[in-house]
């Protein structure tokens, strides 16, 4: 059963190289964006202090590759030079890293060094810790909070208000906030102070088109692959297809990354165009199923809903009034709740949870008048033909038929 596997020459040489983990040596077409993060900071070597930098653009334009790139470089540089010099890099998408403000601060100073009990004190102890921590140290501390939105959304900006305010009140030290986030309007929501003390300075990153995909894709090919196993043409199409999404060099590394796996799984020694479709496929298809598994069940409830009277609209044969309203969700809902024991929501929530579940792209849900009714919403799904059908199953696993 396994010879040929066996005997199967790999395609893959080094696959982590194509993970979107890996810190490749060179960083194509961000030339500039590097430059400018490294002249606001170049400061900190001679003992001054920099501003504030905010980081922002879609996902996949390279922010944090770029961001661990710059710590590195300082890193050395501080190594050469014998600066006081410390740099946090803190994701703030991690669970039970930073999702809460005392989470965040405790790992603050679990990275400064000190040991601090996961939960039990106030957080203005913990604040008061950390503060003198920072200044007992007698450094510049530059702090790194990328994908900042996430914690911002959960717990509020107040701590970033303290976080760049702590510099007025330290004697001895100082700190450097680098905020970094995918969410181009982040900034519109935050307080007005916060806003400007974060943004001292800005850097915006934009998508990178086919040709700029196409260079970093090559890069990686050449430490990733095999010689042979991928040519120019897989190379383009991969970057064609990515730079359509936004001109995400994630979705492009995966797509190259996954069509490998595909044509090794299939005992193939090179990538086909054929397999970068398969790719694109299992990849719309994962990221679906993903999302909505690591939805509340209330909003799974609602999805499994509109699923299943969509399946009743398309099916009746003749004219019918094919329109899906959040009231007929609602009952459909209800029911699916009851027999699963779920305490249902009112029709308001419902129709919050719908507003979002189009914000996840698995519906659209058009608001319309509806006479004197007011006004709801007309929804339709948003989900290829087989995408929908694995997403059912999974909902039928959860709910029941
Ligand atoms: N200019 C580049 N050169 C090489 N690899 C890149 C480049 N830009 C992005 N990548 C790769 O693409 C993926 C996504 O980049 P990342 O920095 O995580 O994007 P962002 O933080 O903006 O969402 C990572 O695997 C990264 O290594
Ligand atoms: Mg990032």
């Amino acid at each position: 059963m396994f010879v040929q596997y066996i005997q199967q020459e790999d395609i893959f040489q080094d696959k982590k190289a194509l993970s979107s983990s890996f810190v490749p040596q060179k960083i194509a077409h961000r030339d500039l964006e590097l430059q400018q993060i490294g002249s606001m900071l170049a400061p900190v070597l001679k003992g001054y202090n920099p501003n504030n930098v905010f980081i922002y653009g879609t996902c996949g334009t390279g922010k944090t590759i770029c961001a661990k790139f710059i710590i590195k470089q300082l890193q050395e540089a501080v190594a050469q030079k014998g600066n006081n010099l410390q740099v946090v890099y803190i994701n703030c998408k991690m669970k039970k890293v930073a999702d809460t403000e005392y989470r965040l601060f405790a790992q603050l100073l679990k990275e400064l060094g000190e040991c601090v009990p996961d939960t039990g004190l106030p957080t203005d102890v913990l604040y008061r810790r950390f503060f003198e921590c920072v200044d007992q140290k007698n450094s510049q501390l530059i702090i790194i909070l990328d994908e900042i939105d996430t914690l911002v959304r959960k717990v509020g900006d107040d701590f970033l208000y303290n976080l760049t305010r702590i510099n007025q009140e330290m004697k001895k030290s100082h700190i450097t906030v680098i905020g970094i986030t995918n969410d181009i309007s982040f900034r519109d929501n935050l307080d007005l102070r916060v806003k400007s003390s974060l943004s001292e300075e800005e850097i915006l990153f934009k998508p990178y088109d086919a040709r700029q995909l196409r260079d970093i894709l090559k890069d990686r090919a050449k430490d990733g692959y095999k010689a042979g196993a991928v040519d120019e043409l897989v190379i383009s199409k991969c970057a064609a297809l990515a730079a359509q999404e936004h001109g995400d060099a994630r979705r492009a590394l995966d797509l190259l990354r996954v069509a490998g796996e595909i044509a090794e799984r299939n005992a193939e020694n090179a990538v086909t165009e054929h397999h970068i479709d398969m790719a694109q496929q299992k990849l719309d298809m994962d990221r679906v199923t993903e999302t909505v598994r690591g939805q509340p069940s209330q909003s799974q409830a609602v999805l499994y809903s509109i699923i299943k009277l969509n399946e009743k609209n398309t099916s009746q044969k003749g004219w019918v009034d094919r329109r899906l309203l959040t009231g007929d969700v609602f009952d459909t809902y209800t029911s699916i709740c009851k027999t699963n024991n779920i305490k249902p929501l009112t029709q308001r929530r419902i129709s919050d949870l719908i507003g979002e579940l189009d914000m996840l792209g698995v519906i659209t849900a058009k608001v319309i008048s509806n006479g004197r009714y007011g006004r709801t919403r007309e929804i339709t799904l948003a989900l290829k033909e087989d995408i929908l059908a694995r997403t059912k199953s999974l909902l039928i696993e959860r709910f029941g038929v």
